[in-house]
């Protein structure tokens, strides 16, 4: 038996898909657990670039059976979109592609109300910044009870009562958004948002499954599974920097929710942690730097959004806040991404205490980050380049001192080790 967990450790954007895909190679299946197409997972393969929203990344691997769990929540038109790229790409998708029956729809209303809720947000200046995907509007009518589930695409009749029940729900509240915003017009037109909702969910038939009973008959013959998060633990809707969060739980207590994998199956927990940190929205980050440092992580790191290009907030790895994610996620290893990006610096900076209340402390005050000050530890630079090394003994020394004063601070063992985005660029550590 074998499960393993693989959780974003900070803000998200770590290099999940990287390691995901990598790993992949012995795995037998691959489920998403949370999110939807508000995530960008990247792959590179023989210098092809894969950006997956919904789809997870062992997808690549034709041996590999992907699920995507009843925790997700599926936007019909994104997922459309995500196979015809496959297909153009030649990955046959045929019998190894499941979406869960309990997983939710997202529509194109949950959009529209996302990024409404975002203007009225903005208006006082306390907006989230999020990816416009209709996550927090999905999610809500799930919690609510009257979200529409992949089971209803199955009964034509349901389907389309659930979708215009639905429009004309949501009409209403957009109208009272569009009001206070002094946007005019309706806010949907419900005869044309019910034919292309209803034609998209359609094209989801084929791939519905029982996915609860599939992933634990496969765990009872034995079968290696990786579960793979989106997002990472600081968006997590419980344990992040509410309300500057997604709206679902990434850490690793949310794979089990959303996979239907029982907590007492699980083997194994990757925290996938970038080599700095960024962040992608508003919200607090204390190790940001809004500086040349920052500028030099952005532009070697290629800080860009993988959903929607959005530039990404860059500063030094935070320790005091991995080790939060640690014991959060119960976190058994660390692949450490993007280490590559540090080879420029003379010296590297490290948070490993803050100061809250004049006091130093290693704890992670979640809601009052905005109230704390980093100190940080400075390690030496390698000034080297690392690019591609996929060997431990060929890492410079200095770069093998960083990895080690992780190792010793949160006292989890870092195992992965990637250089570069190529799926060749990685370190395996015994
Ligand atoms: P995810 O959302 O966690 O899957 O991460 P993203 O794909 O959004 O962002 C990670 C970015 O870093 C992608 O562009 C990857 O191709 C790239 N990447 C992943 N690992 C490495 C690495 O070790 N070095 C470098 N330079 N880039 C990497
Ligand atoms: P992956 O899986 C980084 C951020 C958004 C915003 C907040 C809420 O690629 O790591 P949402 O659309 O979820 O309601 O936005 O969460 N966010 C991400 N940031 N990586 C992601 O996914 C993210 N998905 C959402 O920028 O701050
Ligand atoms: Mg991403």
């Amino acid at each position: 038996m074998s499960v393993t967990i693989i959780v974003g450790s900070q803000w998200g954007d770590e290099g999940k898909g990287k390691i995901v895909d990598y790993l992949s190679e012995n795995a037998d299946i691959v489920a998403r657990y949370q999110g939807g197409a508000n995530a960008g997972h990247t792959i590179i393969l023989n210098n092809k670039k894969y950006i997956l929203h919904l789809i997870p990344a062992g997808i690549l691997h034709k041996n590999v059976k992907c699920i995507i769990g009843n925790g997700v929540v599926i936007d019909p038109i994104a997922f459309k979109q995500e196979i015809d790229m496959l297909k153009e790409n030649n990955i046959d998708v045929t019998d190894r592609l499941f979406i869960s029956e309990n997983a939710n729809l997202i529509l194109p209303s949950h959009k529209q109300m996302d990024r409404r809720q975002e203007m009225y947000l903005m208006k006082y200046s306390v907006n989230i910044g999020t990816t416009g995907r209709g996550i927090g509007p999905a999610y809500s009518d799930k919690i609510s009870r009257y979200g529409i589930r992949v089971c209803n695409i199955k009964n034509s009749n349901i389907l389309e009562n659930k979708i215009k029940n639905h429009l004309i729900f949501y009409n209403e509240s957009l109208k009272k958004y569009n009001d206070s915003l002094d946007l005019r017009g309706e806010a949907l037109d419900i005869d044309e948002e019910f034919n292309t909702t209803h034609q998209y969910c359609n094209y989801l038939l084929p791939f519905i499954k029982n996915t609860s009973y599939y992933i634990n008959n496969a765990i009872n013959k034995n079968k290696k599974i990786i579960l793979e998060g989106a997002q990472g633990t600081l968006l997590d809707i419980d344990y992040g920097t509410y309300p500057f969060v997604t709206s679902s739980n990434p850490s690793s207590g949310g794979a089990c929710i959303g996979a239907a994998v029982p907590p007492n199956k699980i083997n194994k927990i990757i925290g996938i942690t970038k080599a700095y940190n960024t962040r992608v929205g508003n919200g607090p980050f204390p190790t940001e730097q809004i500086n040349e440092i920052g500028n030099i992580l952005s532009k070697r790191g290629m800080e860009i959004g993988a959903t929607t290009g959005r530039q990404r907030r860059c500063g030094w790895l935070d320790l005091v806040a991995l080790k939060y994610s640690v014991m959060i996620n119960g976190t058994t290893e660390i692949a450490l991404t993007k280490l590559d990006v540090l080879d420029t610096f003379d010296e590297i900076n490290i948070a490993t205490k803050y100061i809250f209340n004049s006091e130093k402390t290693d704890i992670f005050p979640v809601n009052d980050l905005d109230n704390i000050t980093p100190e940080y530890t400075t390690l030496q630079g390698w000034k080297e380049n690392i690019v591609g090394i996929n060997r431990y003994d060929d890492l410079p020394n200095a770069t093998k001192e960083y990895i080690q004063f992780i190792e010793d601070y949160v006292k989890v063992p870092i195992k992965i080790i990637s250089t570069g985005p190529d799926r060749k660029d990685t370190i395996f550590k015994e």
